[in-house]
C-alpha cells in the first residue's frame, strides 16, 4: 500500500478566523482564513493515486509502483519531516507546495482543522470513538452520546482497503460567526493509516452538492446547505493562494480580492460536483478550441485534464517528458514554462507559468502541475488552477452557477 499520508507529514501554522462586520439584517457574511499546510517534497504519483481513489476510479499498478518508489527513495527526507508538530513554527520554513488547505472549525466543543473540499459532500472528523493510537497528533471531535443519530452510519472506502467510516451525530458546528446547531457530523470510528498519519488534517468539510453525501440510510446536508439561509447571500467564494494561506468568504463576494469582471457559467451538478464545460485552452499565446467537461475541486492539488491539452502544454517546455517512474510529466526545474489558460464563458482564465511548476523532485527535475486525466474521464481543475482565481460558488437560483475572476496581485 502506498503511504500517501506519510508524505504529507508537515508543519502547520495556526490560523485565525476573522469576521467581517455583521450585516444589518442579522444575516451573516464572513471570511475564514486558512491554516498553512507546509510540505517539503511532494510525490506526484501519490497525488494522482489519491485523486483516482477520491473519484472511485481504479488505480493502475504502474502508478502505485511510482508512488512507492518515490517514498522509498525519499525515506530519509520523510523521516526528518515527521519530526514536525502542529501549531509550531516550521523548523525548516523553506518551501511549501500547497498540497492541501486547512481551516479551523469548531465541532461540538473542539476546534479542529478541516480540509474544505468542494469535491465531496461529507463533514467527517476524527473523533473520540477511535482508538487512541489513531488520534496521535490530531485534534478530534468529542462525541456526545445524546446527539447520536441512531442507526446512521457513513463510510468512505477505496479499492485497496483504505478508507474511513463511523457514526453520525447531529451537533453544533461553528465556522466563523455562523453556527449550524444540528449539523450532521460524521464521527470516525476508524480511519486507515493514510488518514491517521496525516496529522495536519483532522477531517474534511465537503462543499460539493448534498446529493453525494455518503450517510445512510438517509443522506445529510452539507454544512453550506445547512447554513445558507443564515447567510446574507447563498454563496461562498474560494480564494486559495500560491504558497500561502488563502481564504473562504461565506455569504458575500469580496470585491477587494479580484480584478476585472467575474465571468459566470451555469453549473451542471448532476454528478454532485461543481461541474461546467470549458470551451478551449491556451498555451502561451496559442488558443485552441476544445470541449473540456470538468469540475472545480479545492480538495484536488493539481490540474488533471485531457491528454491532448497536456501534450500541447509540455510540447512548449523544453526537456519535458511523461515519466512513468514519476507518475506524470516532469521537466528540468530550470525550464521556462508558458502560461496556461482555460476558456470559461468565453473568457480565458489564466494560470501564471510559475504556478505550473508544482514541486522539485530533488534531482534537478520538477513535477508538473498539469497532468493527464487518464482514468478519470473528466477534467479536475484543482488547486493549481484555483490559486490564481477568485471563484464564486452561487446557489442563489435553482440552477447554481460558478463565477471566475483573476485574483488581485496575480
Ligand atoms: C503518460 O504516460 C502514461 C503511461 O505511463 C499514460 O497513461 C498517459 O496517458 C500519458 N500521458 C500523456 C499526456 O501522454
Amino acid at each position: 500500500m502506498p503511504s500517501i499520508a506519510r508524505l504529507t507529514m508537515a508543519l502547520a501554522l495556526v490560523g485565525a478566523v476573522a469576521a467581517t462586520p455583521v450585516q444589518l439584517d442579522k444575516r451573516s457574511s464572513f471570511t475564514v482564513e486558512q491554516v498553512k499546510h507546509t510540505t517539503h517534497l511532494k510525490n506526484g504519483a501519490a497525488l494522482k493515486v489519491k485523486t483516482l481513489r477520491k473519484f472511485g476510479k481504479e488505480v493502475p499498478q504502474e502508478l502505485l509502483d511510482a508512488s512507492e518508489n518515490w517514498a522509498n527513495n525519499n525515506a530519509n527526507i520523510l523521516s526528518a519531516d515527521a519530526g514536525g508538530s502542529q501549531g509550531s513554527d516550521p523548523a525548516v520554513p523553506s518551501d511549501s507546495y500547497d498540497s492541501s488547505y486547512l481551516s479551523p472549525v469548531t465541532v461540538g466543543s473542539t476546534t479542529v482543522h478541516l480540509d474544505f473540499d468542494t469535491g465531496s459532500a461529507d463533514l467527517w472528523v476524527f473523533s473520540s470513538l477511535q482508538a487512541t493510537s489513531q488520534l496521535s497528533g490530531h485534534d478530534y471531535y468529542h462525541t456526545d452520546a445524546s446527539k447520536v443519530k441512531s442507526g446512521y452510519s457513513w463510510e468512505i472506502s477505496y479499492g485497496d482497503g483504505s478508507g474511513a467510516s463511523g457514526k453520525v451525530y447531529a451537533d453544533k458546528v461553528v465556522v466563523g460567526p455562523v453556527t449550524a446547531t444540528s449539523q450532521a457530523v460524521e464521527a470516525a470510528t476508524s480511519v486507515s493509516s493514510e488518514f491517521s498519519q496525516d496529522t495536519n488534517t483532522d477531517g474534511l468539510l465537503g462543499l460539493a452538492f448534498s446529493t453525494i453525501n455518503t450517510v445512510s440510510p438517509q443522506q445529510q446536508n452539507t454544512f453550506f446547505d445547512t447554513v445558507k439561509s443564515q447567510l446574507a447571500a447563498p454563496v461562498f467564494c474560494a480564494n486559495l493562494k500560491y504558497h500561502a494561506a488563502g481564504t473562504y468568504d461565506f455569504g458575500f463576494i469580496d470585491s477587494s480580492k479580484y480584478t476585472g469582471p467575474i465571468t459566470y457559467v451555469n453549473v451542471d451538478s448532476s454528478n454532485g460536483f461543481w461541474g461546467f464545460t470549458a470551451t478551449g485552452y491556451t498555451v502561451g499565446t496559442t488558443t485552441t478550441k476544445a470541449s473540456l467537461p470538468g469540475i472545480v475541486d479545492t480538495g484536488t492539488t493539481l490540474i488533471y485534464t485531457d491528454t491532448a491539452v497536456v501534450r500541447a502544454y509540455y510540447a512548449k517546455v523544453s526537456g519535458a517528458k511523461n515519466d512513468s517512474t514519476q507518475g506524470g510529466y516532469i521537466f528540468p526545474c530550470t525550464a521556462t514554462l508558458p502560461n496556461f489558460a482555460i476558456t470559461i464563458g468565453g473568457v480565458a482564465q489564466t494560470v501564471p507559468a510559475k504556478y505550473i511548476n508544482y514541486a522539485p523532485l530533488g534531482d534537478g527535475t520538477c513535477f508538473g502541475g498539469i497532468q493527464d486525466d487518464t482514468g478519470l474521464g473528466f477534467s479536475i481543475f484543482g488547486d493549481i488552477f484555483l490559486k490564481s482565481k477568485y471563484v464564486v460558488h452561487d446557489k442563489t437560483s435553482s440552477t447554481p452557477r460558478l463565477g471566475f475572476a483573476q485574483q488581485v496581485g496575480v
